[in-house]
């Protein structure tokens, strides 16, 4: 089975790159990456102002043992661009068949930072040229970040100075945010703008919530907290709309992320039109060892459907997504329920009663569906916990 994907020219050993973030703050952290077996990475974004964070800068919920929202306030990177570049030769000079992406951000009313940043990456070495137009907190007050993401003329004027700048010549990705009415809206600009790329997405604002014994929001900065940008498994839905909506316009070459722990949900993405997986909190919680894991599942989702090549499938399930309108309105299921798995828990029953069509009863500690009354709104299949619940074309 063939991992490789080409992106932009560009051949990646497998589409599995470490997104910008901590994972990706030095050298010596990117190289650990590279011997674990990531195809690629982008480095913390680069910004010529220098960077103090917060303390304390994340906060997580969790469903049991497991972090189901991760949450950051957490700027750009603390290294200086000079440091990056002396950075981004070192790890090219070691790993010349790595792909080295390198993030920047520069000031929205002029060319001359993205355009300094952008040469010194270039002449470092780095492969292409990621534009953060979307990190939700800190820089949006300052007119950067998710601030030009969400302004169509601005990102495309960006994109435009760099385009026209006849000594850059690096392929140039825009990290979209998905904090848009409309992200096709965005993504035709900028590629009308000269754009040859995207990723998609960075993290969403989102306010964490509370601690509810000391009152103090998450992430606490001495007792105070601000939105900051929601990633992993929440993300994934958002992402994954985002990513089908780009393929569909402008459908210039996608790198997905947003909330990506497993190579199952790395399919997801590239049956919507990824070809390039960026992953940042599952990194963050389980380590660069977890590349192998991705590697493997998506492997194994490749043999169920012997996909032998990552192109096989790339994009294949945006044909089934559809405009609301062009469902079919005329098809009906309705729920059956095996009674040999059947706990009689009443979880359907209770779904059904409140939020349904009265259409379950408990007799004989089994749920019995009324099929006369059943209207085939699928609650009860969502809700059971035993799976003894399917539904049934009719
Ligand atoms: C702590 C933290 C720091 C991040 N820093 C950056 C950054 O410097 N530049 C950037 O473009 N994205 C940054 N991101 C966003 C990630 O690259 C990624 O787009 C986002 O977290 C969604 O992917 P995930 O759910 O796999 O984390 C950061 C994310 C986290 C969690």
């Amino acid at each position: 089975m063939d991992l490789s994907v080409n992106y932009l020219g560009k051949r990646f050993d497998n589409p599995f790159v470490l997104a910008a973030g901590p994972p990706s703050a030095n050298a010596d952290m990117i190289s650990r990456a590279f011997e674990a077996g990531w195809a690629g990475a982008v480095v913390k974004t680069l910004i010529k102002e220098p960077v103090k964070n917060y303390l304390n800068r994340f906060a997580s919920n969790r469903i049991g043992d497991k972090i189901i929202a991760f949450q950051n306030i957490e700027l750009l990177s603390e290294m200086t661009p000079d440091d990056w570049y002396r950075d981004i030769k070192k790890i090219k000079d070691n790993y010349p068949c790595k792909i080295l992406i390198a993030s920047i951000m520069g000031d929205a009313r002029s060319p001359d930072q993205w355009i300094e940043l952008g040469i010194g990456c270039q002449e470092a070495g780095a492969d292409f040229l990621e534009l953060n137009f979307s990190c939700p907190h800190g820089y949006p007050e300052k007119g950067k970040g998710a601030a030009i993401g969400q302004n169509a003329e601005y990102s495309a004027r960006i994109v435009e100075w760099i385009a026209e700048e006849q000594a850059l010549n690096l392929p140039v990705i825009v990290k979209m945010t998905g904090a848009v009415p409309d992200i096709s809206y965005i993504g035709e600009a900028v590629a009308a703008a000269g754009a040859d790329g995207f990723c998609a997405i960075n993290t969403f604002p989102a306010i964490m919530g509370f601690d509810l014994n000391t009152l103090k929001p998450k992430a606490s900065v001495a007792g105070y907290s601000t939105a900051g940008g929601y990633s992993g498994p929440g993300l994934k839905p958002i992402a994954l709309r985002c990513v089908s909506d780009l393929a569909k316009s402008p459908g210039l070459p996608i790198m997905g992320g947003g909330g990506i722990d497993s190579g199952y949900d790395a399919a997801e993405f590239i049956l919507l039109g990824a070809s390039i997986i960026q992953v940042c909190t599952a990194v963050m919680l389980s380590g660069f060892d977890i590349i192998t894991k991705l590697k493997e599942e998506l492997m194994e989702f490749m043999s169920w459907h012997e996909f032998t090549k990552i192109d096989d499938f790339i994009g294949i399930g945006n044909k089934q997504i559809k405009k609301f309108s062009e469902l079919d309105n005329e098809y009906s299921v309705k729920a059956s329920v095996d009674h040999e798995i059947c706990r009689g828990c009443t979880t359907c029953f209770v779904a059904c009663r409140d939020a349904g069509y009265q259409a379950i009863e408990i007799q004989d500690m089994l749920a019995q569906i009324n099929r006369a009354v059943c209207r085939g709104c699928s609650l009860c299949f969502q809700v059971c916990p035993t799976g003894a619940i399917t539904m049934e074309e009719c």
